[in-house]
């Protein structure tokens, strides 16, 4: 029995109805039982913070996996509002696809199309995995940047993720990317500047002016995407848990005048995986180092768009021109900025550091403007979670 009928709706508080009075988008609860072989452990194909994944496979033949939403606090109603109100407006080649859902009783489950072929995290850093080659680096790296300049550039109000990392990114065989897991995605609108909301995501891929402020904007996801883009080059997960290690202060601290010299020297050997063992090509490499230096600036607005990463990683978009149009965009912001949640003055002031830094490609950001990202870690955490309360 299910109350997910032909007429059952439920009010998303957000000011966009979904659509809930399609037969097609909701499931049966006991469908999803028998599918699943009664949420079986055999079939469980992850955990993260907010649930329980489950592959099932319908009568019809049809593969999903069922996302289980944990319910034992509101922040499971809010994931299942989010990620239906989000997903079910988005339709792209790199995003996990929603055929539907399931309201019973106190359950909520999500039913996603199935990517058979696990996460970016599990190829890169799983134990015991094969190197993943420089093609299939590039291929996850143009897939899941296109999936997120689509809910940037081309969904209308725009959707940011807020917890784009490693493990949110599903393969299939041919290892096309699959941006996945909406749970704390925020619609956004374009007549604002920001969101400020309590701060959310993943300790070592959040951006430290969002995890300081709580205010939220694309370049958000830009910083969290520049985390990947590091993890795909050098092969290292965002933090380590070796507190003798080289980089103990993370990925991107120790990556960041490594990227500068790299770029500047065109030798990439101090910043690429050794497990490479230098099979990659030079040129794309230079176009993923230099995006990855662009997304992990210090300050959100000297960070890219996504569409231009895009293009600067597909060589249709040089490296000086990415360079120029961030920097034409970030003096246009500053000029409309007068609004008193705006900061013009700090603007202006990382213009002037841009200008004078530009060449280095960020070389020797100051870290003390904006401290590393490991202050922010109150509750240091490899899955999504809060970490502090701004607002
Ligand atoms: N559509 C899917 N196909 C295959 N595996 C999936 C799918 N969705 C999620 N998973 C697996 O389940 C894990 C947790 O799912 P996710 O949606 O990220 O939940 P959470 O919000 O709890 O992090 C993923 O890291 C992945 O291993
Ligand atoms: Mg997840």
């Amino acid at each position: 029995m299910s109350c997910c009928g032909d007429s059952c709706s439920i009010n998303l508080g957000s000011g966009y109805p979904i659509p809930l009075n399609l037969s097609r988008g909701t499931y049966i609860y006991d469908q999803l039982v028998r599918a699943t072989s009664g949420f079986s452990e055999a079939n469980l194909l992850g955990q993260g913070g907010f649930g329980y994944v489950y592959k099932g496979v319908l009568p019809e033949g049809l593969e999903i996996a069922v996302k289980q939403l944990k319910m034992d606090s509101k922040q499971g109603e809010k994931e299942f509002q989010a990620e239906v109100e989000t997903i079910s407006r988005a339709h792209h080649k790199h995003l996990v696809l929603l055929h539907g859902y399931c309201i019973f009783g106190a359950e909520r489950l999500l039913v996603y199309e199935f990517a058979p072929n696990k996460t970016l995290e599990f190829h890169l850093h799983g134990e015991g995995q094969p190197v993943l080659d420089w093609a299939a680096r590039m291929k996850i790296a143009v897939g899941s940047g296109k999936g997120l300049a689509y809910l940037h550039e081309d969904c209308n109000p725009a959707i940011i993720h807020r917890d784009i990392k490693a493990s949110n990114i599903l393969l299939d065989f041919g290892l096309e990317a699959k941006v996945s897991d909406f749970g704390l995605a925020k619609i956004f609108d374009d007549s604002i500047t920001h969101i400020t909301t309590r701060v959310v995501g993943t300790f070592g891929y959040l951006a430290p002016d969002y995890a300081s402020s709580g205010q939220l904007t694309e370049k958000s996801d830009v910083y969290s995407y520049g985390v990947v883009l590091l993890e795909l080059i050098t092969g290292r997960p965002p933090i380590t848990t070796e507190t003798e290690s080289s980089w103990k202060e993370g990925l991107v601290d120790w990556a960041r005048p490594l990227l500068s010299q790299a770029l500047q020297d065109s030798n990439f050997d101090a910043l690429v995986d050794p497990r490479l063992l230098s099979n990659y090509n030079t040129t794309e490499m230079a176009r993923m180092t230099a995006c990855a230096a662009a997304c992990v600036r210090l300050s959100p607005w000297l960070r890219p768009q996504m569409g231009q990463i895009v293009q600067a990683l597909e060589g249709h978009l040089s490296l000086t021109d990415l360079a120029e149009r961030t920097q034409s965009q970030h003096s246009s912001l500053c000029r409309s900025s007068g609004s008193s949640t705006f900061d013009a003055q700090k603007c202006m002031d990382d213009t002037k550091k841009h200008n004078m830094t530009w060449v280095s490609q960020d070389s020797g950001s100051s870290r003390s403007s904006s401290g590393s990202t490991s202050e922010y870690g109150l509750n240091p955490s490899n899955s999504s979670g809060d970490f502090q309360q701004t607002s």
